[in-house]
C-alpha cells in the first residue's frame, strides 16, 4: 500500500508516532506530509526527536494565519502532491485544519480517505475543530472511531457504513512513552515537585485564551489552590497570561510547552489537572487523574460519565473548589482500547484496499 499522511499541530505529531510505525512495520511506503502549521521547536520539533517520527517527505510551512490561509494554504500544497503521488489512501487525523485540507483535496482527486479520531462531536459549532470534523466525516471512506459513542454520533448524520471501533491511537503513544518517560524524564526534580503535590493545567481554546476577563479568571481561581500549579503555556496564550498572572498569587509556575515524555509525567503525578485540551482530557482518564474541563462541553464524555472528568462551564469558581476536593471517582474503564488501535487501523487499511 501507498499512503500518503497528513500532519500539521501537535496533537497529530502523537498520532502519527504509532501509526507511522505500524504503517512501515507492516511493510507499506508512507509518504510524510506535513502542514506546518505548529513550528516552534517545542511545538514540533522535539516531538520528532522523542518519538521517532520520521522526517515528513514534505514540508508546506503553512505557519500562523486565519483559518482560511492556513486550510488554502494547505490545500493546494496537499492537492500537488496527491496529484504527484498518486496513494492508494491519504490518512488525517482529528480535527485541525490540516485534517480538513487533507479530506478536501482527496476527496475531489477521488482518493480513498481514512479518518483517525472520526466520529467525535462536542456539538458546538463555535468550535472551529467541530466544523473541521463534521466536513472531514462526511468526505471519509473509512472512519476509525474510538468508542461506540462516536458511532452514534456518526449515525445521527446519516453516516453508517464503513466505520470501525478501534480504540484510540493516543492509548498506543502513551502506553509506550509512558513506560519510557518514567526512565528518562526529569521534569518532576527539575521543577522541584512531589508526586501528588502539583497540579497541571493547560488553556489554549480561543474560547478561554482569547479574552482577558476570562483567562483572568481561569488564572485567579488555580491562583487560589494551596499547590504549585505547573502551567506548560501555548504560544497562543502566552502573551496574555504574561500580562495577566502579575494579578495573581503565586503558585502558578509557567513554563516553556513541554515534550510528550516531560508531558506524561506531569499528567500522571498531578493531584488534578485543570485543561481545555482534549487529548489532555483523555491522557488525564487513562492516567488516572481526576480532570477539570475548563469548556461547557467535552467529546470524551465517557470521562465525565464515570465522575473523573467535571465540566467547569461558566462556573469557574469549582476550578479552586474541585482542585483541593474532587468527590472520589467512580469505576474505570478501559473505553479507548488497549493499546493495538494503530495495527487494527493497518489490517483495516489492508483489507479495504481495491
Ligand atoms: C490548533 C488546532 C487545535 C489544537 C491545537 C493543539 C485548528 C483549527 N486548531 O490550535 O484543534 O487543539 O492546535 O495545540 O487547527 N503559535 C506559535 N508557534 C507555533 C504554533 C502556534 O507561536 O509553533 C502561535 C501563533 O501565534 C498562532 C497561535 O499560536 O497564531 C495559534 O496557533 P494555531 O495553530 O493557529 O491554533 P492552535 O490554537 O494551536
Ligand atoms: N502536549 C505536550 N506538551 C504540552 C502540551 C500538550 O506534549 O506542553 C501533548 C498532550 O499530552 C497531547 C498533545 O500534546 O498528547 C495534544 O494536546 P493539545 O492540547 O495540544 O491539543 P488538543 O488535544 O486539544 O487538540
Amino acid at each position: 500500500m501507498k499512503i500518503v499522511t497528513i500532519i500539521g499541530a501537535r496533537p497529530q505529531f502523537v498520532k502519527a508516532s504509532v501509526i507511522s510505525k505500524a504503517l512501515r512495520q507492516a511493510g507499506h511506503e508512507e509518504i510524510l506530509v506535513n502542514t506546518g502549521q505548529h513550528y516552534d521547536d517545542n511545538m514540533a520539533r522535539i516531538f520528532f526527536e522523542e518519538m521517532g517520527i520520521p522526517k515528513p517527505d514534505y514540508d508546506l510551512g503553512v505557519g500562523s494565519g486565519t483559518h482560511a490561509s492556513q486550510t488554502a494554504g494547505s490545500l493546494v500544497g496537499i492537492e500537488e502532491i496527491l496529484i504527484k503521488e498518486k496513494p492508494d489512501f491519504i490518512i488525517v487525523f482529528g480535527d485541525t485544519n490540516a485534517t480538513v485540507a487533507g479530506a478536501l483535496a482527496a476527496a475531489k482527486l477521488h482518493i480513498k480517505i481514512a479518518h483517525i479520531e472520526a466520529g467525535l462531536r462536542s456539538y458546538n459549532r463555535d468550535m472551529p475543530e467541530e466544523i473541521n470534523r463534521v466536513v472531514t466525516d462526511v468526505l471519509s471512506d473509512l472512519l476509525f472511531v474510538p468508542t461506540p459513542v462516536a458511532v452514534e454520533n456518526l449515525n445521527k448524520e446519516g453516516i453508517t457504513s464503513n466505520i470501525h471501533v478501534v480504540g484510540d491511537v493516543m492509548v498506543d503513544s502513551l502506553m509506550i512513552y509512558t513506560r519510557i518517560a518514567e526512565q528518562k524524564s526529569r521534569i518532576l526534580d527539575d521543577l522541584k515537585l512531589e508526586k501528588d503535590k502539583f497540579l497541571l493545567m493547560t488553556i489554549h481554546r480561543p474560547s478561554n485564551a482569547d479574552h482577558d476577563d476570562r483567562l483572568l479568571s481561569i488564572l485567579k481561581q488555580a491562583s487560589k489552590v494551596d499547590l504549585p500549579v505547573i502551567f506548560p503555556i501555548h504560544p497562543r496564550s502566552r502573551a496574555r497570561v504574561e500580562k495577566l498572572i502579575s494579578k495573581t498569587a503565586g503558585n502558578i509556575r509557567i513554563i516553556d510547552p513541554v515534550g510528550y515524555l516531560d508531558m506524561m509525567m506531569l499528567e500522571k503525578y498531578s493531584k488534578i489537572i485543570i485543561t481545555d485540551s482534549g487529548g489532555v482530557q483523555k491522557e488525564a482518564y487513562l492516567h488516572k487523574t481526576p480532570c477539570l474541563t475548563v469548556r461547557g462541553e467535552t467529546e470524551w464524555v465517557e470521562t465525565v460519565r464515570d465522575g473523573w472528568n467535571y465540566i467547569v462551564g461558566d462556573h469557574l469558581e469549582k476550578i479552586s473548589i474541585l482542585s483541593k476536593d474532587f468527590p472520589e471517582p467512580g469505576e474505570w474503564n478501559p473505553h479507548y482500547g488497549d493499546g493495538q488501535s494503530s495495527d487494527k487501523i493497518v489490517r483495516l487499511l489492508e483489507e479495504n484496499l481495491g
